[in-house]
Protein backbone atom coordinates (compact mmCIF):
# COMPACT_ATOMS: atom_id res chain seq x y z
CA UNK A 1 0.00 0.00 0.00
CA UNK A 2 1.33 2.91 -1.17
CA UNK A 3 0.49 7.09 -0.33
CA UNK A 4 -0.78 7.34 -3.55
CA UNK A 5 -3.08 4.32 -2.99
CA UNK A 6 -6.84 5.35 -3.32
CA UNK A 7 -9.41 5.76 -0.49
CA UNK A 8 -12.17 4.28 -0.63
CA UNK A 9 -15.24 6.24 0.47
CA UNK A 10 -18.92 4.71 1.15
CA UNK A 11 -22.90 5.21 2.25
CA UNK A 12 -26.06 3.58 1.42
CA UNK A 13 -26.71 6.38 -1.27
CA UNK A 14 -25.70 10.23 -2.31
CA UNK A 15 -25.53 11.14 1.50
CA UNK A 16 -21.44 10.61 1.79
CA UNK A 17 -20.68 13.12 -1.00
CA UNK A 18 -21.76 15.90 1.86
CA UNK A 19 -18.42 14.30 3.50
CA UNK A 20 -16.46 13.13 0.42
CA UNK A 21 -17.58 16.63 -1.68
CA UNK A 22 -16.02 18.60 1.13
CA UNK A 23 -12.61 16.46 1.81
CA UNK A 24 -11.93 16.61 -2.43
CA UNK A 25 -11.86 20.09 -1.61
CA UNK A 26 -9.55 20.28 1.07
CA UNK A 27 -7.59 17.11 -0.08
CA UNK A 28 -7.53 17.50 -4.28
CA UNK A 29 -4.72 15.41 -4.44
CA UNK A 30 -5.78 12.57 -3.08
CA UNK A 31 -7.06 9.52 -5.23
CA UNK A 32 -10.74 8.48 -4.42
CA UNK A 33 -12.91 6.02 -4.89
CA UNK A 34 -16.80 6.36 -4.28
CA UNK A 35 -19.30 3.55 -3.33
CA UNK A 36 -22.91 3.98 -3.21
CA UNK A 37 -25.07 1.05 -2.01
CA UNK A 38 -28.43 2.18 -3.66
CA UNK A 39 -29.15 -1.73 -3.74
CA UNK A 40 -29.49 -1.67 -0.11
CA UNK A 41 -30.88 1.76 0.51
CA UNK A 42 -32.12 2.42 3.33
CA UNK A 43 -29.66 1.42 5.85
CA UNK A 44 -31.54 3.23 8.25
CA UNK A 45 -33.85 0.56 9.00
CA UNK A 46 -31.54 -2.21 8.33
CA UNK A 47 -30.59 -4.64 11.06
CA UNK A 48 -26.30 -5.01 12.52
CA UNK A 49 -26.64 -8.20 10.97
CA UNK A 50 -27.79 -6.83 7.55
CA UNK A 51 -25.36 -3.87 7.85
CA UNK A 52 -22.36 -5.80 8.77
CA UNK A 53 -22.67 -8.00 5.99
CA UNK A 54 -23.39 -4.80 3.26
CA UNK A 55 -20.22 -3.13 5.17
CA UNK A 56 -17.60 -6.30 4.73
CA UNK A 57 -19.32 -6.86 1.02
CA UNK A 58 -18.11 -3.17 0.20
CA UNK A 59 -14.85 -3.46 2.09
CA UNK A 60 -14.06 -6.67 -0.11
CA UNK A 61 -14.42 -5.04 -3.07
CA UNK A 62 -12.26 -2.03 -1.98
CA UNK A 63 -10.21 -4.38 -0.65
CA UNK A 64 -9.81 -5.59 -4.33
CA UNK A 65 -8.74 -2.02 -5.28
CA UNK A 66 -5.93 -1.89 -2.54
CA UNK A 67 -6.93 1.18 -0.94
CA UNK A 68 -4.66 2.83 2.02
CA UNK A 69 -8.06 3.67 4.15
CA UNK A 70 -11.90 3.37 4.10
CA UNK A 71 -14.05 6.24 5.00
CA UNK A 72 -17.12 5.43 6.56
CA UNK A 73 -19.24 8.35 5.62
CA UNK A 74 -22.62 6.78 6.61
CA UNK A 75 -23.85 7.51 10.39
CA UNK A 76 -25.59 4.09 10.46
CA UNK A 77 -23.04 1.84 9.49
CA UNK A 78 -20.45 3.79 12.02
CA UNK A 79 -23.23 3.44 14.91
CA UNK A 80 -24.00 -0.57 14.08
CA UNK A 81 -21.08 -2.53 11.42
CA UNK A 82 -18.08 -0.38 12.49
CA UNK A 83 -17.18 -2.31 15.75
CA UNK A 84 -17.50 -5.94 13.87
CA UNK A 85 -15.46 -5.08 11.39
CA UNK A 86 -12.77 -2.99 12.42
CA UNK A 87 -9.55 -5.08 12.95
CA UNK A 88 -10.24 -7.47 10.22
CA UNK A 89 -8.65 -5.37 7.29
CA UNK A 90 -5.27 -4.45 6.38
CA UNK A 91 -6.15 -0.70 5.80
CA UNK A 92 -7.21 2.12 8.29
CA UNK A 93 -11.48 2.52 8.26
CA UNK A 94 -12.16 6.22 9.80
CA UNK A 95 -16.08 5.98 11.28
CA UNK A 96 -18.10 9.36 10.91
CA UNK A 97 -19.16 9.22 14.78
CA UNK A 98 -16.59 7.60 16.79
CA UNK A 99 -14.21 9.98 14.55
CA UNK A 100 -15.93 13.50 15.40
CA UNK A 101 -17.21 12.33 19.02
CA UNK A 102 -14.09 13.80 20.67
CA UNK A 103 -14.59 17.32 18.85
CA UNK A 104 -17.95 17.81 19.93
CA UNK A 105 -17.21 17.47 23.37
CA UNK A 106 -14.84 19.99 23.42
CA UNK A 107 -17.56 22.12 21.84
CA UNK A 108 -18.65 23.77 25.13
CA UNK A 109 -22.14 23.18 24.82
CA UNK A 110 -24.08 21.85 27.76
CA UNK A 111 -27.32 19.93 25.64
CA UNK A 112 -27.00 18.38 22.07
CA UNK A 113 -29.39 17.35 19.91
CA UNK A 114 -29.14 14.60 17.40
CA UNK A 115 -31.32 14.00 14.30
CA UNK A 116 -30.48 10.72 12.48
CA UNK A 117 -31.77 7.60 11.35
CA UNK A 118 -33.73 4.83 13.20
CA UNK A 119 -30.51 2.58 13.34
CA UNK A 120 -28.57 5.21 14.75
CA UNK A 121 -30.56 6.41 17.66
CA UNK A 122 -31.42 3.06 18.53
CA UNK A 123 -27.87 2.41 18.82
CA UNK A 124 -27.41 5.75 20.91
CA UNK A 125 -23.69 5.95 19.40
CA UNK A 126 -23.69 9.44 19.72
CA UNK A 127 -24.72 9.62 23.47
CA UNK A 128 -22.45 6.41 24.56
CA UNK A 129 -19.35 8.24 21.93
CA UNK A 130 -19.89 11.84 23.30
CA UNK A 131 -20.54 10.82 26.84
CA UNK A 132 -17.31 8.91 26.84
CA UNK A 133 -15.13 12.38 26.44
CA UNK A 134 -17.76 13.77 28.50
CA UNK A 135 -20.40 12.67 30.80
CA UNK A 136 -22.05 16.15 31.82
CA UNK A 137 -23.38 16.81 28.05
CA UNK A 138 -27.05 16.04 27.71
CA UNK A 139 -27.65 14.44 24.59
CA UNK A 140 -31.64 13.82 23.33
CA UNK A 141 -31.48 12.04 20.33
CA UNK A 142 -34.43 11.82 18.03
CA UNK A 143 -34.82 9.34 14.73
CA UNK A 144 -36.16 10.99 11.09
CA UNK A 145 -37.41 7.63 9.47
CA UNK A 146 -38.63 9.28 6.29
CA UNK A 147 -35.54 12.20 5.71
CA UNK A 148 -33.50 9.94 3.69
CA UNK A 149 -35.74 9.10 0.93
CA UNK A 150 -36.65 12.82 0.58
CA UNK A 151 -33.04 13.19 -0.84
CA UNK A 152 -32.95 9.86 -2.53
CA UNK A 153 -35.80 10.40 -4.42
CA UNK A 154 -35.18 14.36 -5.09
CA UNK A 155 -38.01 15.55 -3.13
CA UNK A 156 -36.33 17.54 -0.25
CA UNK A 157 -38.63 20.60 -0.36
CA UNK A 158 -41.55 19.08 -1.23
CA UNK A 159 -45.01 19.67 1.14
CA UNK A 160 -44.66 16.40 3.22
CA UNK A 161 -40.86 16.98 3.81
CA UNK A 162 -41.49 20.43 4.69
CA UNK A 163 -43.95 19.53 7.38
CA UNK A 164 -42.17 16.32 8.76
CA UNK A 165 -38.99 18.75 9.04
CA UNK A 166 -41.32 21.15 11.31
CA UNK A 167 -42.93 18.86 13.42
CA UNK A 168 -39.70 16.85 13.99
CA UNK A 169 -37.99 20.24 14.68
CA UNK A 170 -40.69 21.35 17.43
CA UNK A 171 -40.08 18.08 19.11
CA UNK A 172 -36.69 18.53 19.28
CA UNK A 173 -37.32 22.27 20.65
CA UNK A 174 -38.58 20.90 23.98
CA UNK A 175 -35.61 20.06 24.85
CA UNK A 176 -33.83 23.71 23.66
CA UNK A 177 -31.00 22.12 22.21
CA UNK A 178 -27.63 24.35 22.19
CA UNK A 179 -26.82 22.99 18.98
CA UNK A 180 -28.21 20.18 17.21
CA UNK A 181 -26.01 17.37 14.83
CA UNK A 182 -27.33 16.40 11.04
CA UNK A 183 -26.38 12.82 12.40
CA UNK A 184 -26.97 11.42 9.29
CA UNK A 185 -25.00 12.30 5.77
CA UNK A 186 -27.92 12.60 4.22
CA UNK A 187 -29.38 15.55 6.08
CA UNK A 188 -27.09 18.26 5.01
CA UNK A 189 -28.80 18.13 1.96
CA UNK A 190 -31.89 19.10 3.54
CA UNK A 191 -30.14 22.41 5.16
CA UNK A 192 -32.82 24.69 2.96
CA UNK A 193 -35.67 23.04 4.29
CA UNK A 194 -34.51 22.84 8.19
CA UNK A 195 -33.44 26.85 7.86
CA UNK A 196 -37.35 27.81 7.39
CA UNK A 197 -37.69 26.42 11.43
CA UNK A 198 -34.70 27.48 12.85
CA UNK A 199 -30.82 29.21 12.42
CA UNK A 200 -28.43 27.67 10.48
CA UNK A 201 -25.69 28.12 12.83
CA UNK A 202 -27.62 25.64 15.48
CA UNK A 203 -27.15 22.65 13.17
CA UNK A 204 -23.47 21.06 13.55
CA UNK A 205 -22.82 19.40 9.95
CA UNK A 206 -20.34 16.69 11.12
CA UNK A 207 -18.40 16.36 8.02
CA UNK A 208 -16.43 19.63 8.55
CA UNK A 209 -14.83 17.88 11.67
CA UNK A 210 -15.17 14.62 9.90
CA UNK A 211 -12.80 15.82 6.82
CA UNK A 212 -10.33 17.59 9.46
CA UNK A 213 -10.31 14.78 11.55
CA UNK A 214 -8.96 12.58 8.16
CA UNK A 215 -6.66 15.36 6.97
CA UNK A 216 -4.43 14.88 10.55
CA UNK A 217 -5.18 10.43 10.18
CA UNK A 218 -4.50 9.25 7.02
CA UNK A 219 -1.13 8.98 5.34
CA UNK A 220 -1.42 11.29 2.58
CA UNK A 221 -0.63 11.60 -1.32
CA UNK A 222 2.70 13.61 -1.67
CA UNK A 223 1.85 14.29 -5.21
CA UNK A 224 0.93 17.57 -6.58
CA UNK A 225 -1.56 16.47 -9.22
CA UNK A 226 -5.06 16.26 -8.85
CA UNK A 227 -6.37 12.95 -7.72
CA UNK A 228 -8.47 10.81 -9.69
CA UNK A 229 -11.83 9.46 -8.84
CA UNK A 230 -13.97 6.69 -9.53
CA UNK A 231 -17.79 5.86 -8.43
CA UNK A 232 -19.85 2.84 -7.91
CA UNK A 233 -22.82 1.93 -7.40
CA UNK A 234 -24.82 -1.34 -6.63
CA UNK A 235 -28.55 -0.11 -8.08
CA UNK A 236 -29.51 3.25 -9.81
CA UNK A 237 -26.43 5.11 -11.54
CA UNK A 238 -28.60 7.62 -12.94
CA UNK A 239 -30.78 8.24 -9.87
CA UNK A 240 -27.27 8.47 -7.96
CA UNK A 241 -26.01 11.27 -10.62
CA UNK A 242 -29.14 13.45 -10.51
CA UNK A 243 -29.80 13.70 -7.03
CA UNK A 244 -25.92 14.22 -6.31
CA UNK A 245 -25.99 17.69 -7.52
CA UNK A 246 -26.75 19.85 -4.79
CA UNK A 247 -22.96 18.93 -3.03
CA UNK A 248 -20.87 17.13 -5.88
CA UNK A 249 -21.32 17.02 -10.13
CA UNK A 250 -20.65 13.08 -10.55
CA UNK A 251 -19.04 13.90 -13.92
CA UNK A 252 -17.46 10.25 -14.67
CA UNK A 253 -20.79 7.94 -15.14
CA UNK A 254 -20.76 5.31 -12.25
CA UNK A 255 -19.96 1.88 -12.60
CA UNK A 256 -22.31 -0.49 -11.71
CA UNK A 257 -21.73 -3.71 -9.09
CA UNK A 258 -23.68 -6.27 -9.64
N1 LIG B 1 -26.42 8.41 5.12
C1 LIG B 1 -26.45 7.33 6.04
C2 LIG B 1 -26.23 7.78 7.46
O1 LIG B 1 -25.41 8.67 7.64
C3 LIG B 1 -27.49 6.25 5.79
C4 LIG B 1 -28.88 6.68 5.69
C5 LIG B 1 -29.80 5.57 5.22
O2 LIG B 1 -29.54 4.96 4.20
O3 LIG B 1 -30.81 5.33 5.92
O4 LIG B 1 -26.79 7.28 8.39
Amino acid sequence: MQNNSPIGFFDSGVGGLSVYARFKKELPYENTLYYGDLKNLPYGNKTKEELISFARNILKFFQTKEVKAVVIACNTSSALAYDSIKDDYDFDIFPIIQSCAKVISEMNIKKIGVFATVGTVSSKAYSKEIQKHNSSIEVNEIACPHWVSYVESGNIASPEAISDIETLINQMNKFTPDKIILGCTHYPYLLESLKKFAPENLFIDPSEIFVEYLKNNIKLNKSEEIGTEKFFVSANPEAFVKNAKIFYDVKNSPTLIL
